[in-house]
This record gives C-alpha cells, sequence and structure tokens, in this order.
C-alpha cells in the first residue's frame, strides 16, 4: 500500500513539476523532423515503394553494386584478390582417418598417394589405443622423406567419431583448419579412410588437375525430396560422441521436428574433394550459412552425407561450383544398397573402367591392393612413383629417395583414364544436374 502511495505521490510531483514538457517537445519536433525527411527520401528514389524490399534483401545478401557499404564486401573482396593469385602446379591437401588397429592400412594409403607438393595430416581416432598413434606418429618420424618435406602431419589430439554422426563432420572439419593453419599453399582437400586406396599415381592427378578451374569442387549431391525427407529430415537424432568418452550408437529421440524452410535439404557421399576458397568459406564463419547448417545437422542422421552438400547447395556463389561425383569407384551391396562391399581381385577390371582416381572399400592387406600397385601406380618401393623421384632403381634402390622438381609430372594412362571421366563431368549435360 505505502509501495503504491509512493509510486503514485511520484508520478505526481513529475507532472506537477512539468520538467518533462522541454524535452518532450524538443524530441518531438527532431521526431516529425527525421520522419518526414525520411519519407521525403522515400518518395525522390526513382524505384516505386514495392521494389524498396527486395533491394534491401539483395543489398544485404550479395550484391556488387552495394560495394563499400558493408563489411561483407570487404571480406569478398579480400577472399577474391586470395583465389586469383593460384596459378601454376596444383597441390591437394589430404586427410587420412582411421580407427583402432588402422595404423598400418593408414601408412600403406599414404605411401600411395604422396607426393612433396601435397600436405597430409592423419587421425587416428579416440578407439585406437594412445600406443597406435604414438607409433603411427614415430613411423612418420623415421622417415627421411617426410621429415624434411616436412608435409605429414599426425594429429595428437584424437576425437571420438561416431558412424553416421556430426562428430565425424567435426573432426573433417579440425582437419580442414589445421591444413589451412599448416599451408597457404594447397588447392583442393581430400577426404580419405583407411580402406581407401588410389587408382592413380598423384603425378596423373596432378596433371590433370593443372590444366582445371581451381573453383570446382567434387561432391556428389541430390536434392532430398518426397517421401525421403519426411524419413531424413524429421528424426532427431543425438550423437553421444559429442560429449561421453565411450564409444555409443547414435541416440534416438522420439520427438520428430519439421522440415526446413529456410534452406533446403542435399544429400550424396560422404566422399568429397572441396576447393580451398569453399571450405575457408565454411570454416571462417564470416557467413552464417555454414554455422547454422552446421548447427542443424548436429541432430540429423548421416550428418556425413549432408553437411557440405546441404551448404554448397544453398549458396548462390558456390552452388554452379558443384560436380555431382565423389571421384571414388565404390560397389554397393545389392539391393539394400547401404554399405559398400570389399573389392577384391574379381572387381579389379572395374576399378579400372570407372576412370575414377580412387576406390574403397578394401580389406586390409587385400592381394588386390598389391596388383594396384604393380600395374596402377607403379610402385615397387615405398611411394608411387613420379617425376620428382630422379634417383636410380637399379638394385632394387628406391629411385624416390632423391628428389627432383616437384611441378614437373609424368602422366601415365591414369591419366588418360581420368581425362575421359573429367570429361564426362564437365559437360553441359552432367552440369545441368547440378543440385537439383
Ligand atoms: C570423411 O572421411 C571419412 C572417412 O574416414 C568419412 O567417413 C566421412 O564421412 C567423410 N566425410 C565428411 C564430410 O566428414
Ligand atoms: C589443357 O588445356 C589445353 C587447352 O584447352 C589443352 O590443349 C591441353 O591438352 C590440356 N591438357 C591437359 C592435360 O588436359
Ligand atoms: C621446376 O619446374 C618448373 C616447370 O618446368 C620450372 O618453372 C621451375 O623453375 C623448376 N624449378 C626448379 C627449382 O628447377
Amino acid at each position: 500500500m505505502s509501495m503504491r502511495k509512493y509510486v503514485n505521490h511520484h508520478s505526481g510531483r513529475v507532472f506537477g513539476d512539468r520538467v518533462w514538457v522541454l524535452p518532450f517537445v524538443a524530441s518531438f519536433v527532431i521526431f516529425i523532423t527525421l520522419f518526414f525527411s525520411v519519407i521525403s527520401g522515400l518518395f525522390t528514389l526513382p524505384h516505386s515503394k514495392e521494389q524498396l524490399p527486395t533491394d534491401i534483401v539483395s543489398f544485404s545478401k550479395s550484391d556488387d553494386s552495394s560495394g563499400g557499404y558493408f563489411v561483407e564486401s570487404d571480406l569478398k573482396r579480400s577472399l577474391e584478390q586470395n583465389r586469383r593469385s593460384r596459378t601454376g602446379a596444383p597441390r591437394l591437401a589430404y586427410l587420412i582417418s582411421g580407427t583402432k588397429g588402422d595404423s598400418h592400412r593408414m601408412m600403406r594409403t599414404l605411401s600411395a598417394v604422396y607426393h612433396p607438393r601435397n600436405q597430409y595430416v592423419l587421425h587416428l581416432d579416440l578407439e585406437a589405443p594412445p600406443r597406435e598413434r604414438l607409433e603411427l606418429a614415430s613411423l612418420v618420424k623415421a622417415d627421411p622423406t617426410f621429415s624434411e618435406v616436412e608435409n605429414v602431419r599426425v594429429m595428437a589430439q584424437s576425437n571420438l567419431v561416431t558412424y553416421k554422426g556430426p562428430t565425424m563432420i567435426a573432426c573433417t572439419l579440425q582437419a580442414i583448419s589445421i591444413l589451412l593453419k599448416e599451408s597457404s599453399e594447397w588447392d583442393w582437400f581430400i577426404n580419405l579412410s583407411a580402406s581407401d586406396y588410389p587408382l592413380m599415381t598423384q603425378d596423373d592427378l596432378l596433371h590433370s588437375f593443372s590444366n582445371l578451374s581451381r573453383d570446382i569442387n567434387f561432391i556428389e549431391n541430390m536434392q532430398i525430396t518426397g517421401w525421403k525427407l519426411n524419413q531424413r529430415a524429421k528424426p532427431i537424432i543425438i550423437d553421444p560422441g559429442l560429449y561421453l568418452s565411450k564409444k555409443s550408437d547414435l541416440a534416438w529421440t522420439t520427438q520428430r521436428r519439421s522440415l526446413p524452410t529456410s534452406f533446403k535439404l542435399f544429400t550424396g557421399s560422404a566422399w568429397v574433394m572441396l576447393t580451398r576458397p569453399f571450405v575457408e568459406y565454411c570454416i571462417w564463419g564470416w557467413d552464417n550459412l555454414p554455422r547454422t547448417i552446421l548447427m542443424y545437422y548436429t541432430n540429423f542422421v548421416s550428418s556425413p552425407e549432408g553437411y557440405f552438400h546441404t551448404v554448397i547447395c544453398n549458396n548462390e556463389e558456390y552452388r554452379h561450383t558443384a560436380i555431382s561425383h565423389d571421384l571414388h569407384y565404390i560397389a554397393w551391396d545389392s539391393p539394400p544398397k547401404q554399405h559398400p562391399v570389399s573389392l577384391s581381385m574379381k572387381d579389379f577390371d572395374k576399378m579400372v573402367k570407372s576412370n575414377a582416381p580412387f576406390a574403397r572399400k578394401f580389406a586390409k592387406n587385400d592381394p588386390v591392393l598389391d596388383k594396384i600397385d604393380k600395374e596402377l601406380l607403379g610402385r615397387t618401393s615405398r611411394f608411387s612413383p613420379g617425376a620428382w623421384c630422379i634417383g636410380s632403381s637399379g638394385g632394387g634402390a628406391d629411385p624416390c629417395s632423391i628428389r627432383g622438381n616437384d611441378s614437373i609430372f609424368r602422366p601415365g594412362l591414369g591419366a588418360e583414364r581420368f581425362q575421359v571421366l573429367l570429361q564426362t563431368l564437365l559437360s553441359e549435360d552432367f552440369r545441368k544436374k547440378q543440385c537439383s
């Protein structure tokens, strides 16, 4: 009661004093002046009032004519300057990941895709014991070529990675960040696992990419539509790998969520080859789309098959750069088509005929890997040889122990096969299928 009385008394006193009148009149006059100047400003614009909202939208997004007014145009300009400086022989950045018991397979895949121009990051997930990680690191350290060129890194920090969960994306993004920080020179990022293997040499690949626009992303993509949309986008999952220290399966909630309306959902293979500008766009996050989509995918099952795909296809600038292919030969079990089958001798011809640079998946030390080494890679010692290996190979010596100029390539039959695939992928007909 006394409180209320006080308030009444207080306001009454203020009104009584009329201290407010002068400031009120002054601000009212200012308000009226501003209001009329805005209104008259609007009507002197050449456009009609209806066009204004769309103007604002395009202004804040990516209208070049807005240059200079907003921070985004500065960011865009500095990115473009970065991009222009990339010429000459290309460089690739590889992530090779594995789990418990994979360290030897990872070393084999690494040796098969090794080239001194490239960058490599190896990640053994948290299921592998520390001893194995240490062993992998010491294998890398003991290699004279790796320690001279300093382009192979083993991640000491290992992540708990759940198959089909967002922790896989987090791990890939972390590896990309490391590669971006450690080397300013590479052009494409490639994602491999311990059970992947190349079907052509790095000389074949680097030679073929020399001629290619550095803006092309290889990422299999298709829009999720129809009944699949309900089935894929409504369930909500939780990846315990985000907060538990022991591996367990994805948890499914009983709640379902509605379909997104502010972006479209795309899906495709989890194996990608992405350009440096596009991964910088994803990692730096000065545009909010990659971050928003990342948060959305935290609760999406099979996020590695959708994250980059949805980001790239919802961005006007990048969607035209997405070529819908994952550069892998993968054979799926039939009919469920859910799991890749292990490749063996009987698949050799199909692998070669696919003209793809990589294949998966292979069992550890499957004999077909020896056949690939011998017939496709010409690998007789540690590395798949290239023009950079200028030592003698007589008497079982390793020609790559002496390194020559690494921007000269010696393309072979692999490059010819890849050229055939690239011709298809870059054709008008194929590119029409981008992000649709
Ligand atoms: C990257 O590679 C791994 C293979 O270790 C794969 O499982 C994963 O889904 C890939 N893709 C992404 C986007 O992380
Ligand atoms: C590169 O492009 C040029 C001109 O388009 C062409 O003549 C040449 O054969 C190409 N080289 C390769 C390796 O594709
Ligand atoms: C390596 O080869 C490239 C291309 O032929 C040439 O431009 C460059 O000067 C060479 N570098 C060295 C160190 O010889």
